[in-house]
């Protein structure tokens, strides 16, 4: 039998339900009803999105153009995390608003955004002997708690579920086609739907009203003794908190989103993003590790390091052979070692040039001048000229081919393997970047 005193590391490196910054592609839009819109998308990095229901991520939205600074929001995933190959999240378009009207309009199949998440504490229990449940949405608060039934709903047991969903108008209640098809097949789960204080169209089957005391009672009579999860404006919710006591539900069974932009939510936003950045940042570096180790240990069979050829056969690097890097030297802050900082730079215009291009590439490590052209990726004619850049995906997805930049500046079109500091730091990835100007690289 194995131990069980350390979780194994594939897992520990995939760090699930664990914040991570990464890329995501949209691959599908779907209206809904009520001025909602959702977008589907997957991980550019092709890895499922482990997080609980009733989460959120935060996307940077690049509202001012590519070249500003992007805007930060945050929004529940509606979708499901029993089917984590994609993940949706659902927008309303707040029509005075800076960042809804912009993804409505331009956020498409194929639009790539920098993501955070999982973020936010207001979830399903991982597990819950009760599993009685009562979830009360108002507007766009049912995107949370659509994640919630889509997750019940998927798996096996014995959950006993009513849903609450206010609307403003019969037919702004978004997913309501979904929900009434849940319903229908699963009896596990109950929807009731109310109009608010609007009057009743002709037709209208469901209740009407503000959420009561008596409301409560005629959805859920055994309100007191399920977990209650709520979501929606925050008058909404403290009418619901007021009730809840009413009813009898004790407030360690309530747990609320509240969908406003008052400055105590903003400020609970905030404080989960910087802790959810830090954890990123950790699981970050673990996977980082964890593919090094990887790449490294693949066979060089698999074309990791391809030797250059030119006509005249394989291409021989001059200057600093590899070797002279002692790898137990104290590295200085940059992750060089100390050793090699107080070496004496070799000058690259003693370096063999290769290749043919308007500009020059000195590769330091290597010892030799590749000449490219500025519409070519960095990567297929460095490795061509011997350079030794460990790369699998090409794509700027894996992150494996990461190299430093000591001067000159690049275009980097990646997909996620590669973080922002990173950037700062000056590394950039060749696979996927050309050079704007002559470039000195540390490789
Ligand atoms: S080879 Fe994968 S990021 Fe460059």
């Amino acid at each position: 039998m194995g131990s069980t005193e350390a979780p194994a590391r594939a897992a520990r490196a995939l760090g699930p339900w664990h914040p991570q910054e990464f890329m995501a592609e949209c691959v599908e839009t779907v209206p809904e009803a009520g001025g909602l819109m959702t977008f589907v998308f997957r991980r550019c990095d092709g890895a499922p999105l482990a997080f609980r229901a009733g989460q959120y991520v935060n996307i940077a939205f690049p509202v001012n153009g590519e070249d500003q600074d992007p805007v930060d929001r945050s929004y529940s995933l509606s979708s499901s995390p029993t089917e984590p190959w994609t993940f949706n999240i659902s927008v309303k378009r707040d029509a005075t608003g800076l960042v809804s009207p912009w993804v409505h309009q331009n956020v498409k199949p194929g639009t790539v955004l920098e993501m955070l998440g999982p973020v936010g504490a207001f979830h399903l229990p991982d597990a819950d002997r009760r599993a009685r449940y009562l979830l009360l949405a108002a507007g766009a608060g049912i995107t949370p708690i659509m994640s919630m039934v889509r997750t019940i709903h998927s798996l096996p047991g014995h959950a006993d579920v009513v849903v609450l969903y206010h609307g403003a108008e019969a037919g702004g209640f978004a997913f309501h086609q979904e929900l009434a098809y849940i319903a229908s097949v699963d009896s596990r789960i109950k929807v009731f739907y109310s109009l608010g204080d609007r009057n009743k169209p002709e037709g209208w089957e469901g209740l009407s009203g503000r959420l009561t005391a008596a409301m409560l009672d005629e959805v859920a009579p055994d309100a007191n003794g399920r977990q209650v999860y709520a979501c929606g404006p925050e008058g909404y919710l403290n009418t619901a908190t007021e009730l809840l006591g009413k009813v009898g539900v004790d407030d360690t069974s309530i747990y609320m989103e509240f969908f406003s932009g008052d400055r105590q939510t903003l400020l609970e936003y905030q404080a989960e993003l910087a802790l959810a950045v830090d954890i990123a940042e950790e699981i970050a570096e673990e996977i980082a590790d964890s593919a090094e180790d990887y790449y490294e240990s693949q066979p060089t069979a698999f074309g990791l390091y391809e030797p250059g050829y030119d006509a005249e056969g394989p291409l021989q690097a001059t200057g600093l052979p590899l070797e002279t890097v002692d790898p137990e030297a104290p590295e200085t802050s940059d992750g060089g070692s100390a050793a090699e900082a107080e070496a004496e730079a070799p000058d690259a215009s003693s370096f063999e040039t290769v290749g043919t291009g308007s500009l020059t590439l000195s590769f330091m490590r290597t010892g030799i001048n590749v000449r490219i052209d500025p519409t070519e990726h960095i990567l297929g004619p460095a490795q061509r000229a011997g350079v030794r850049i460990g790369a699998n995906c090409k794509e700027g997805m894996c992150g494996s081919c990461k190299v430093v930049k000591l001067s000159g500046e690049v275009d980097m079109n990646h997909q996620g393997g590669i973080r922002a500091r990173e950037i700062d730091a000056g590394k950039f990835l060749p696979c996927c970047s050309t050079a704007r100007t002559d470039m000195v690289i540390d490789a």
